[in-house]
């Protein structure tokens, strides 16, 4: 054991402390990220440019695919020679395709992203019967609520944002018979709206507790005020006239950053709590990350300052020096020893690199994952903290 580093005691007091926090409501739990490969099922198109794509979950790792709605998986493929990671939303209503004892599939949708290498790929190359590894779902994108009946969820979502707001919006109707649904979903065109039949079936289905309001930014539609871009003046009247903010228990948004900062600026204008307003970034606000190094050795000189990391995955501790003035983050450090240290985006947006700070200190460069109360508690994104002390103990099982 490292000095300073907790006993099994402590360990175990934290761990179960934390378990306790996240099965206490039904949503929220966090799990340690690892990659299961999987057969894929069926690729359906959604667009031009998006896909929906199904994977078969065997029977063996069916629990370790049960999934919140809201939640997402990490793909993993080796492209040009190199390794490239890449986070989808899970689209389905949680149990559409399970039976009790864990999903028999999962699914998710890709919608091209212009230049962009994974997407592009999946796009082109993902056919049924491939052979992918995908990561357990993670993420707290999902309902803080205990109790769906007669519960108004609301949904503000962009292009391929709608995705987890798919899963939300089917799950949330379909568990309470008296819980409503509100989704905003701005696009450019009638031709880019991912999911126009399912969200028309919803519809359907729900025809009184689903309210759905299309967006279109470039098409005329019949309302003048779902047609133009969703900027501030456009987005108060939809909430004033359409939404009803005084009526809602939560807000989940889902879009490119600017999008998502206006609706979050609005609501708290409006009065909204932001411990109610939930929101999810498919790319940090300043673009995407290159891929993060892949832990390589690092040459220390004799008398160099280092740091000490000291990190615990599985149950097993383990210690790596990074010098001081390589600023690297824990991250790059840990998968120097441990190539299974969980992470998928890089970019501090997926939280899938999450661990508890046990020892020392850090600062990290971007959170859009971790809420206030996991910062409380402890929570960094490794993949963004770097060491502001002699040493920091982190554990990623916690
Ligand atoms: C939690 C989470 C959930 C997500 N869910 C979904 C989902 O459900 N559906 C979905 O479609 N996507 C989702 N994403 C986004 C997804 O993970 C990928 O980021 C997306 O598919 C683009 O990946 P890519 O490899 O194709 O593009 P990248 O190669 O990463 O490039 C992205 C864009 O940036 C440009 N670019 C690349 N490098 C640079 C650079 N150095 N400088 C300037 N521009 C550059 C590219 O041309 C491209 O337009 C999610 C992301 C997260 C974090
Ligand atoms: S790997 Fe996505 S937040 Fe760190």
């Amino acid at each position: 054991m490292a000095p300073g580093q907790p006993g099994d005691a402590e360990r175990e007091r934290i761990a179960e402390a934390l378990l306790t926090t996240a099965v206490g409501g039904p949503h929220g739990s966090r799990r340690r990220g690892r990659f299961h490969t999987l057969r894929v099922a069926a690729v359906r198109p959604l667009t031009e440019d998006a896909v929906e794509v199904t994977f078969a979950v065997p029977e063996e790792v069916r629990d370790e695919f049960d999934y919140l709605a809201g939640q997402h998986v990490a793909l993993r493929a080796m492209l040009d020679g190199r390794e490239v990671r890449r986070s989808y939303s899970l689209c389905r209503a949680v149990d559409a395709g399970g039976g009790g004892d864990g999903p028999r599939t999962i699914s998710i949708a890709i919608k091209r992203d212009a230049g962009g290498r994974f997407s592009t790929w999946a796009q082109t190359e993902l056919k049924v019967g491939d052979a992918i590894d995908v990561m357990n779902p993670q993420g707290s994108f999902t309902s803080t609520l205990a109790d769906l009946d007669g519960a108004h969820v609301a949904g503000i979502a962009a292009g391929s944002g709608i995705t987890p707001l798919m899963a939300l919006a089917a799950t949330v109707l379909a568990r309470s018979a008296t819980s409503r649904f509100t989704l905003v979903y701005t696009n450019r065109s009638s031709l880019d709206v991912m999911f126009l039949d399912d969200l028309s079936d919803l519809k359907d289905r729900y025809p009184t507790r689903l309210a759905l309001h299309h967006v279109l930014s470039r098409e005329q539609r019949t309302a003048p005020l779902l047609s133009g871009r969703l900027d501030e003046p456009r987005l108060r009247r939809i909430l004033d006239d359409l939404v009803l903010p005084d009526t809602v228990d939560e807000w989940f948004l889902c879009g490119p950053f600017p999008l998502v900062q206006l609706c979050r600026d609005t609501l708290a204008d409006l009065g909204v709590d932001s411990a109610h307003v939930r929101y999810e970034l498919f790319t940090p606000a300043d673009g995407p990350r290159d891929e993060p190094p892949a832990g390589g050795p690092v040459h220390i000189a004799e008398d160099e300052p280092v740091t000490r990391i000291d990190f615990t995955l599985d149950g097993q501790s383990q210690s790596v020096d990074s010098p001081v003035a390589a600023r690297e983050s824990i991250l790059t450090a840990a998968l120097r020893v441990r190539p299974d240290v969980p992470f998928a985006c890089a970019g501090g947006v997926c939280g899938t690199c999450r661990a508890r700070l046990l020892q020392g200190s850090v600062t990290m460069t971007e959170n859009y994952a971790l809420e206030p109360d996991e910062l409380e508690r402890g929570y960094v994104l490794t993949c963004q903290s770097h060491p502001t002390s002699d040493a920091v103990v982190v554990d990623y099982d916690v």
